[in-house]
């Protein structure tokens, strides 16, 4: 395969990924080095942070330096730890998995469903036992996990609900932002993503409980009970509960608060984009098929994911178009079947299934000219 991308010019070779890059960027950044702190906390992770509980509705909104650090966020403030148990849908990636394996909790693997590729809500309720104390829903590919099924599951049986929505920052399901569901959601802003900033990621939360809210301000300040010296109540503060050093600096708030002032002209372009490549690919008969959402999900589409029939399907797809110059990905080996998993006890889940749509899954993701070239040479 080598030999026939390099055939490909380099000019002419199209990117995997390019971020969205607002004009402002540049300006936000500058007012930052000319304010003299560059710390955590500064105005503009204020106003980032105010902008995502505004625009998702959240009770509350920290910014953090990664989705896997605001997962991490969310075991620790759950006091997740040995005898525990965390469900986590088994084609996911691994940070999904490590934040509440980190905590000392088991991870137990739920199916997919292959129509989704998200979790499948009765294989999800057949892995709850006593020791379940957390279930993570991910959202793939700006898809949204089927969040009514997983949390009237998760009511049923008193248990929390995570949402890993590293990928479905400025999607919605029934015009509610993914992360808003449940008790927890985590944003990346990693720069593979539709918003980001090099490196970052949201903690938001849900919780309509004062005191879970107290241990995340806690856990914020690194253990600390700082929040309370902040508001007056007290002169000098403490190590309080568990914490850690989770927020991004200034610069990266700024550059993420440039972009979040982008994002419908982002999301307007990518969405117009994917609509027209979507199309054409559905009308030709192709020996793959491309993930849709459900009705309810307005997606950002984080990528396009093209379901082959076996591993065969898939790397002739994915030769044929990195030899058109498409850069494209295999997607995630599932956890249960990675060289990992010999760390966890309890290894249940059955995907992938040999030979059966949904087997392996490719994902592009796109420019308009990558699109174009999809569709004028590499598929027909
Ligand atoms: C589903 C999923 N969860 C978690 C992460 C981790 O995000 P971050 O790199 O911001 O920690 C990613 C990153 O790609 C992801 O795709």
């Amino acid at each position: 395969m080598n030999a026939i991308v390099k055939a490909v010019p380099a000019s002419r070779r199209l990117p995997f990924h390019v971020p969205h890059r607002s004009s402002r960027q540049a300006a936000y950044v500058g007012h930052v080095l000319s304010s003299g702190s560059l710390r955590p906390g500064g105005a503009f992770s204020r106003e980032a942070e105010a902008w995502l509980v505004q625009h998702t509705g959240a009770e509350q909104a920290i910014l953090t330096h990664s989705c896997t650090g605001a997962m991490e966020m969310a075991a620790l403030a759950l006091g997740l730890g040995p005898g525990d148990e965390v469900i986590v849908p088994t084609f996911t990636f691994c940070a999904t998995a490590t934040a509440f394996e980190r905590a000392g909790a088991r991870i137990v693997f739920c199916d997919i469903d292959p129509a989704t590729m998200m979790i499948d809500p009765e294989d999800l309720e057949r892995r709850i036992t006593r020791r379940t104390r957390a279930i993570v829903a991910v959202h793939y590919g700006g898809a949204s996990a089927d969040m009514e099924a997983i949390c009237a599951i998760a009511r049923r049986h008193g248990v929390h609900v995570i949402e890993d929505a590293a990928q479905a920052f400025g999607s919605t399901r029934g015009g509610r932002a993914p992360g808003t569901f449940s008790t927890f959601g985590a944003f990346s802003f990693h720069e593979t993503k539709v918003v980001s900033c090099g490196q970052g990621g949201a903690l938001i939360v849900n919780a309509g409980d004062p005191a879970l809210l107290e241990r995340v301000a806690m856990i914020v300040e690194r253990g600390t009970d700082h929040a309370r010296v902040r508001s007056g109540e007290k002169a000098f503060y403490e190590w309080t509960s568990p914490g850690s050093s989770f927020q991004p600096g200034e610069f990266e708030a700024a550059i993420l608060m440039a972009e979040f002032e982008a994002l419908e002209e982002n999301l307007a372009h990518r969405r117009r984009i994917a609509t027209w490549m979507i199309e054409r690919l559905e009308r030709m008969a192709l020996p793959f098929a491309i993930l849709r959402t459900d009705a309810a999900t307005r997606s950002n589409f984080h990528f396009i994911a093209a379901l082959a029939r076996n591993e065969a399907t898939a790397a002739s797809l994915m030769a044929h178009l990195q030899s058109n110059g498409i850069d494209c990905r295999q997607h995630y080996v599932p956890l249960h079947l990675s060289p990992a998993r010999g760390r966890w006890a309890m290894v249940h889940a059955r995907y992938p299934v040999p030979n059966k749509p949904g087997g392996v899954s490719c994902g592009c993701r796109f420019t308009r000219a990558c699109g174009r070239r999809m569709w004028n040479t590499a598929l027909r």
